[in-house]
């Protein structure tokens, strides 16, 4: 898949889309090899892979890197890029020279967290040639507005602005919506609403796809398990495990063997 249409026919078939984020080359090539539909260079790599307290940390620059990173692994999955902060906020040439940058990265659209009333910042990257992914809900690139990272759409209020938003979005071009972390009744709604897919985090069932971030759903950090989170393997334990197996025989004298060694 190498294009946000593909998104949509995924809807229209009832086939659910399947995102997951990547950040380097390996994991990449590995992912490449699987089901999913979609990688996501989301800004979340500044906490995962930078080790930042939140994605207001992510620079372009690193942005760059890594899609380049991920795009080298030349999969068939769609590449999808998050614009860091502030991006569109600091003005129009920025914008596009970081839309510039990270569409010859490698990306085949970009993700950007917008608030209501920003919508006119979609309808010029759309109609500069870039393919765009809304991001409502609980927007991380927010966080120090929004005191934490909760749940967002609970008061009648929030929930019809949000609603408004996704509306307004797809009216101003977006392929596509991430909604996370509202309530499945919200999600179910705009939706429905929406001929645009959307892909849910901590959104619920009712939604067009699912995105996850791959260390949490990789079960890598035992101690970050927020409710929308499953667990599909333990991956921290096998990488315990393995380095533990590792150490152990070199400890031991057992690697290399004589057939891992040159005579
Ligand atoms: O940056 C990211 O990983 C994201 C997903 C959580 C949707 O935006």
């Amino acid at each position: 898949m190498k294009s946000v249409l593909d998104l949509k026919k995924l809807k229209d078939n009832k086939s659910k889309i399947k995102m997951v984020t990547c950040y380097d080359h390996w994991t990449a090539k590995i992912l490449g090899q699987t089901e999913v539909d979609c990688l996501l260079v989301g800004d979340s790599l500044s906490m995962v892979v930078h080790g930042f307290d939140s994605t207001v940390h992510a620079t372009l620059e690193m942005m760059t890197l890594h899609t380049a990173a991920v795009a080298r692994a030349k999969t068939e999955k769609l590449i999808v890029s998050d614009l860091p902060f502030l991006a569109h906020r600091k003005g129009k040439k920025y914008l596009m020279d970081a839309a510039d940058a990270l569409m010859k990265a490698g990306a085949q659209a970009l993700k950007i967290e917008t608030q209501p009333g920003q919508e006119k910042w979609v309808r010029y990257l759309v109609d500069s040639g870039v393919p765009v992914v809304g991001h409502v809900g609980l927007t991380p690139q927010y966080v120090n507005q929004l005191g934490g990272y909760k749940v967002q759409g609970k008061k009648a209020e929030d929930y019809q602005k949000i609603l408004k938003h996704s509306l307004d979005l797809e009216k101003a071009g977006a392929s596509a919506l991430v909604l996370e972390c509202v309530p499945s009744p919200l999600a179910t709604e705009i939706t429905h609403d929406l001929s645009i897919p959307t892909i849910g985090i901590g959104a619920g069932q009712d939604v067009d796809g699912q995105v996850l971030v791959l260390q949490d759903l990789l079960g890598m950090d035992t101690q970050f398990k927020p409710r929308f989170v499953r667990q599909f393997a333990q991956g921290e334990k096998w990488l315990k495990d393995s380095i533990g197996g590792y150490t152990e025989a070199v400890e031991k004298g057992s690697f290399p063997s004589r057939e891992e060694s040159f005579q």
